[in-house]
């Protein structure tokens, strides 16, 4: 892997397949997902026990099922990610286990769910012990401690400190110690996920942390989750993280704790971003060329409803454009990117606070494509029916040839189970 990004701003293929062709077959707005880049990411956590995938990030059943084959196991936040897990081929139990729930909170569906099917749980409150406990006494599960503090690339995605609802603070350990002993449940794993999108500085004072509690809970932990969390290079020029140094410090944890208990301590690690971002491509078209005073506006036909990161956090994503005819080699010039919604919003490029920025893409005309880079992670997943809008199309690109993975909504998928009271 080259040390720092670098993002084309013409794109003409994905994954051996053109662009223009992928905009024609399937339609656009289209997510195509690029499985090559997938499996190089998975391959680079190779040193780790267990990659298990965070599939919030794309759960798209394929995705799922692709990791799968790759050898990674998976995460669970929610009852239908759990459904989404066995429909992609995973089976409960195992060792690591397959799938893990995790969550700050049973509902009914994922309490029952995970009793039937002996899912491991990773328990983010005292509550969850609790009411695991009376009806499954007896297993075995993973606490997610909040070490206290956190960091993600916004302070949306912070998952630690104290302005934080997840896990179980780190002083609190002791409390539930005790309701674990209540319970005849025994904690054989640990887990901290401190951020989405986080720096490798902060994702190292984590290491400390797990320590630490490890050796508080003592030699039942045959575990521990170093969390997601790991960032990607969305702009040009920022460099890719070390994961060769990032192992190695939990390595080094892992191996203290291993000393100290006398047996083997399965080291994890939970991405969803590192894995899904830079498979993705969000495909629109322009239909709209406008000036607005001192502002020339590309508007194509996907929104916010499509790709929130940038409405929802100020992310920044690289953008490229795809020449539907014509020269590829064109001027570049600043312009501001926006999606077709009725709401000032949705503007591809904004900065946190929605303050509209401009970019420097090449001259393009109506009809020509504009694909929306980085967007394998957080994009279809946080999509939604605002305005009405049919949910994109989400296509694969596997070995030079494109497979529909998810039809786009119909305006019938739109309208299912509404209905008007006589
Ligand atoms: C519990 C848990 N694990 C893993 C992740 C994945 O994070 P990321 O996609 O940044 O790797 C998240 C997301 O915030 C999470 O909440």
């Amino acid at each position: 892997m080259p040390t720092v990004a670098t993002f084309p701003s013409i794109r003409t293929e994905i994954g051996g397949v053109a662009v223009t062709e992928l905009a024609k077959q399937y339609g656009t707005p289209t997510y195509v997902y690029d499985a090559a880049k997938i499996i190089e990411r998975l391959n680079d956590l190779r040193a780790f026990d267990a990659i298990r995938y965070a599939q919030k990030a794309n759960s798209n059943l394929t995705v799922v099922d692709l990791v799968r084959q790759h050898g990674a196991v998976v995460d669970s936040v929610s009852a239908g990610e759990i459904h989404r897990a066995f429909a992609a081929g995973f089976k409960p139990g195992g060792e690591p286990p397959a799938i893990v729930y995790t969550a700050d909170i049973f509902d009914k569906d994922s309490l029952d769910l995970v009793v039937k099917h002996d899912i491991h749980v990773n328990c983010g409150s005292p509550n969850m012990i609790d009411q695991l406990g009376e009806v499954a006494p007896g297993r075995n599960i993973t606490l997610r401690i909040n070490p206290g503090f956190g960091h993600g690339h916004s302070q949306k995605t912070n998952t630690g400190g104290d302005q934080s609802k997840h896990g179980i603070w780190h002083e609190q350990l002791d409390d539930c110690l005790r309701r674990v002993d209540r319970h005849g449940v025994c904690v054989s794993g640990l887990h901290m996920h401190i951020g989405s999108g986080t720096d490798l500085e902060h994702l190292a004072q984590v290491c400390g942390s797990m320590e630490q509690a490890a050796l508080e809970v003592g030699r039942t932990i045959t575990s521990i989750s170093a969390g997601g969390g790991l960032p990607i290079a969305y702009k040009e020029d920022e460099s890719f993280i070390d994961i060769e140094q990032y192992f190695g410090l939990w390595d080094t944890t892992r191996k203290k704790l291993e000393e100290e208990f006398g047996h083997k301590i399965s080291l994890e690690i939970e991405p969803g971003r590192y894995i899904a971002a830079e498979s993705g491509y969000l495909i629109a078209e322009i239909r709209a060329v406008k000036t607005m005073g001192d502002n020339k506006f590309y508007v194509v036909d996907a929104g916010f409803n499509n790709l929130a990161r940038p409405i929802m956090y100020g992310s920044y994503h690289p953008i490229s454009i795809a020449p539907s005819s014509g020269e590829l080699d064109r001027p570049m010039h600043d312009v501001v990117v926006g999606g077709p919604l009725c709401e000032s919003g949705d503007i591809f490029t904004q900065e946190e606070g929605g303050f509209v920025a401009k970019r420097s893409l090449p001259v393009a005309n109506l009809g020509d494509y504009l694909v929306i880079e980085c967007a394998g992670a957080y994009g279809f997943v946080m999509s939604s029916n605002y305005n009405s809008k049919p949910m994109a199309a989400e296509v694969l690109v596997k070995d030079g040839a494109a497979h529909l993975v998810r039809e786009r909504q119909s305006y019938e998928d739109l309208l299912r189970g509404e209905s008007i009271p006589k």
